[in-house]
């Protein structure tokens, strides 16, 4: 299928050269994983929430427009600044057509759990990767819940069709750390009778957690295992809402593997659950230094400054694996630069995102000249201290156009980023970013 982003023919920001310095301090966008919630946790709540600092990415109006699309008012303020205006747990209304996810497996996962919720019918698709992302993992806890759930290959992938409505409480254990299903089983915890309980293999990202405790949820949370008991009613929360975690990476990553580098980065969100990459550098030996921590809008935060340096290969797996999740394509390259192998195991999940990165990581970044020995499980990476260049494709997966375009930062050659748009679902702002920070 060809798409209009096909269609376009390489615009000149989509090559990258090594410059001579990175320098800078750079505010990265609103968290993605935190603005979703924003909107879609406020939007079943009582009251009007003030929202700042939202995502500006495409998968953010994905939700804001689903939002809308089920009757709730969501106003623009200002400059990523927006009201929501919540319809209580009963007030929203049967959309009028079918509510389309895009690229985004948080709406299609924490949609559906609000959607189990509701007594009328929503039918919900996505764009063709997210059309073969699974679905089967919220659908058969929500069916347990009582909600009334079909999607294509046998409950598996959306298009999906959804009636919900008198749910009850479940008692869960999750086959996979994500959460995103815990999220969407939380969200429709939130309209069940009873007590849903809920246990992970291993932690994910905690912010539903945290801001269905802002919102007056009966929630407790022990380790691994959260429980909460429904059907009480959710106030509105403000969010401001802290930098993005994910998109800080890039830059912490670039300064570490470029010779000559320092780049700073303010008010980056540092839940223990998205903090894994930086948990790694340190293992690694990377000069990075947090500073100024502080909670800010019920999450901690903190400035990031990150240098030059002499990186050591490792070996990641367990607990670790959900806490860098999206972090994998970034990680992929530093351990090129590391000193000896970096072996990445038990992170079979990597191949259920926006692409399968595992397989593409090892594809595309060895076209660049990368190592990489593709397992089942993750991937062995060896460190050779260098990137040679050439084209690579980030098959319109964000966070992989982004790896791609840092590696061009630091290999030899120019690096050609193929399908360099993608950046736009997460940080639309990234090539501004990319060319500031890059000094000759
Ligand atoms: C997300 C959770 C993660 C992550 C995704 C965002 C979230 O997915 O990969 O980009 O906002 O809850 P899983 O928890 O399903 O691994």
């Amino acid at each position: 299928m060809t798409s209009d982003r096909e269609a376009q023919p390489p615009t000149p920001e989509t090559i990258v050269r090594r410059p001579r310095r990175l320098r800078g301090h750079v505010r990265v966008p609103g968290d993605k994983s935190i603005s979703h919630r924003a909107i879609l946790h406020n939007a079943i709540a009582d009251g009007t929430a003030r929202v700042s600092n939202l995502g500006p990415g495409d998968d953010i109006r994905t939700s804001v427009a689903c939002a809308r699309a089920l009757g709730v008012r969501v106003d623009e303020l200002g400059t990523h600044a927006y009201a929501v205006h919540g319809r209580g747990a009963g007030g929203l209304c049967e959309p009028d057509d079918v509510l389309d996810a895009g690229n985004s497996g948080t709406t299609a996962r924490l949609l559906s759990g609000i959607l189990a919720g509701q007594p009328f019918l929503t039918v919900l698709t996505g764009d063709e990767s997210l059309r073969s992302r699974p679905m089967d993992r919220v659908i058969e806890p929500l069916q347990m819940m009582g909600a009334r759930a079909l999607a294509r290959r046998g409950d598996d992938y959306l298009p999906m069709a959804i009636r919900g409505g008198d749910l009850r409480g479940i008692d869960y254990t999750l086959p996979v750390a994500s959460a995103q299903v815990k999220s969407c089983l939380l969200l429709a915890a939130t309209f069940a009778d009873g007590v849903t309980r809920l246990r992970e293999p291993a932690a994910s990202r905690d912010h539903t957690e945290r801001l269905l405790a802002a919102q007056g949820a009966d929630i407790a949370v022990a380790g691994q295992d959260v429980e909460l008991r429904g059907r009480r009613p959710l106030r509105a929360v403000d969010v401001d809402v802290p930098g993005d975690t994910s998109s800080a990476t890039f830059w912490i990553v670039a300064a570490c593997i470029h010779p000559d580098a320092e780049i700073s980065v303010s008010g980056v969100g540092l839940t223990h659950g998205r903090t894994g990459l930086l948990d790694v550098l340190d293992l690694m030996g990377a000069d990075v230094r947090v500073t100024n921590q502080r909670i800010e809008g019920g999450e901690p935060v903190g400035d990031v400054t990150a240098c030059s340096s002499r990186l050591r290969g490792v070996g990641i797996g367990g607990s670790l694996i959900p806490r860098l999740i999206d972090e994998v394509p970034i990680l992929a390259l530093a351990a090129a630069f590391a000193e000896g192998e970096t072996v990445i195991s038990e992170a079979g999940e990597l191949r259920y995102k926006e692409s399968d990165r595992i397989a593409v990581v090892a594809q595309e970044l060895g076209r660049l000249g990368v190592r990489i020995d593709e397992r089942s499980d993750g991937m062995v990476i060896h460190g050779t201290g260098r990137v040679d260049g050439g084209a690579a494709d980030s098959h319109r997966d964000h966070r992989m156009a982004m790896a791609l375009a840092i590696a061009g930062l630091v290999s030899r050659d120019p690096v050609e980023v193929l399908q360099a748009r993608s950046v736009t679902i997460s940080y639309p702002s990234f090539w501004d970013e990319l060319q500031r920070v890059s000094q000759d």
